[in-house]
């Protein structure tokens, strides 16, 4: 099934854009209005696609090959930071790109939110375009607007609200992406489903780890949390309230990686280990029955999201939660559900019970 399969409108204050989700489709995309429009255009592509579809992406650009410029970047996270940006701005100038032209960045998400940070400052703001290649980018962090690189003292300090032009989700580059790195992704479609995405839930619940990277059923997963995504921040761009509930998981997933250095435990499985200690509790509290909790917990086992052995520091994982910049006033709040698909901000978990039941699980 190759071509474009879906097209998701999506807008956020003045701007709409389109989504395109499809398989193999490249050179048709960059046929679009948005990029063939632009005087110049500056690809910050990450080198390890340059290295595995250098080939394919140079072969997709037909006619606006004269006006387009590559920078690769290195996309470890370290390298999503200001001094970074900096020199890619400098290579801007350097390549006369003006206010005509566009940032089309191709990577992860590290280089979507490096790309699109650069673009948004870069002459007070140009367009950027979204070529995301992870599971993860496809279906969260190129959607939004919200760009941003980091500082040495923090993760995603220095950022802006800038809305992509376009995003163009190309299947063919999942082909070659890690287990891990697929299941970092499914964990945030996961999280779709369990604040309010039935449809994600049910086609998750539907396939395992292989039959969903089919491109049948892994378009559908894409366009779905696209879908549902984007009507979240349709509705609340600057995260004034309902948008906090894409948090859902993180607070203690941003605590339990920080706890460990950011070593020997991804984004993912962090995220994955948070919602199941949160699952836990919430059932304790008799916010979840019996049933949507096993319901979960089936699913973050089908598809092996939470690692054995994580072996959390309880004391740690505390204490860096208390430093997580979304909390405010010194206490510690989440994202709770009061059943499945039915999430509620600002809550609080009472420390002793969250204490006992990370120990247990984790
Ligand atoms: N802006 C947002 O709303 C938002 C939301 C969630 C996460 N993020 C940010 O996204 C970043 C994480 O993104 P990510 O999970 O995509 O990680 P990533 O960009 O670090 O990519 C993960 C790894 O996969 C490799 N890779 C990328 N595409 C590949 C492909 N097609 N085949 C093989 N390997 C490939 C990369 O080289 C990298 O080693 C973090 O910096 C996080 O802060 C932003």
């Amino acid at each position: 099934m190759d071509g474009l399969i879906h097209t998701i409108g999506a807008s956020a204050g003045t701007s709409s854009y389109d989504i395109l989700v499809g398989n193999s489709f490249l050179h048709d995309a960059f046929g679009r209005r948005e990029v063939t429009s632009a005087e110049r255009i500056a690809f910050i592509i990450s080198a390890r696609i340059e290295g595995l579809y250098g080939e394919y992406v140079r072969t997709a650009l037909g006619d606006i090959r004269g006006k387009s410029f590559f920078f690769t970047m290195d996309d470890r996270e370290e390298n999503k930071s200001y001094i970074y940006a900096e020199r890619f701005l400098e290579k801007f100038i350097a390549e006369k790109i003006n206010r005509k032209g566009v940032v089309i960045g191709i990577g992860g998400g590290v280089v979507g939110d490096f790309a699109g940070f650069c673009a948004g400052a870069y002459m007070r703001g140009i367009p950027v375009i979204h070529v995301p290649t992870t599971l993860l980018a496809m279906v969260d962090s190129s959607i939004g607007g919200k760009v941003a690189v980091n500082l040495t003292v923090g993760k995603n300090i220095v950022g802006l609200f800038h809305q992509p032009a376009l995003v163009v989700s190309d299947l063919h580059f999942l082909e070659s992406l890690s287990e891990q790195e697929f299941k970092n992704g499914i964990v945030e479609s996961l999280k779709h489903g369990l604040i309010g995405d039935d449809a994600t839930l049910e086609l998750l619940e539907e396939n395992d780890l292989r039959s969903i990277r089919g491109v049948e059923a892994i378009s559908a997963l894409v366009s779905r949390s696209v879908r549902f995504k984007t009507s979240i921040v349709e509705r609340d761009e600057r995260e004034a309230g309902l948008r906090s509930i894409l948090n859902f998981g993180h607070t203690l997933g941003h605590a339990i990686e920080s706890s460990k250095g950011y070593r020997g435990v991804s984004h993912g499985q962090a995220v994955a280990a948070g919602m199941q200690i949160k699952i836990e509790a919430s059932r304790r509290m008799g916010l979840l029955t019996d049933y949507e909790a096993n319901r979960v917990n089936a699913l973050l086992k089908r598809y092996g999201l939470v690692p054995g052995g994580l072996d959390l520091d309880v004391e740690m994982v505390m204490r860096h939660m208390e430093f997580d910049k979304k909390n405010f006033g010194g206490e510690v709040n989440f994202v709770l559900l009061k059943g499945i698909g039915k999430p509620f901000i600002n809550q609080r978990i009472p420390v002793d019970l969250l204490k006992r039941v990370m120990a247990e699980i984790c």
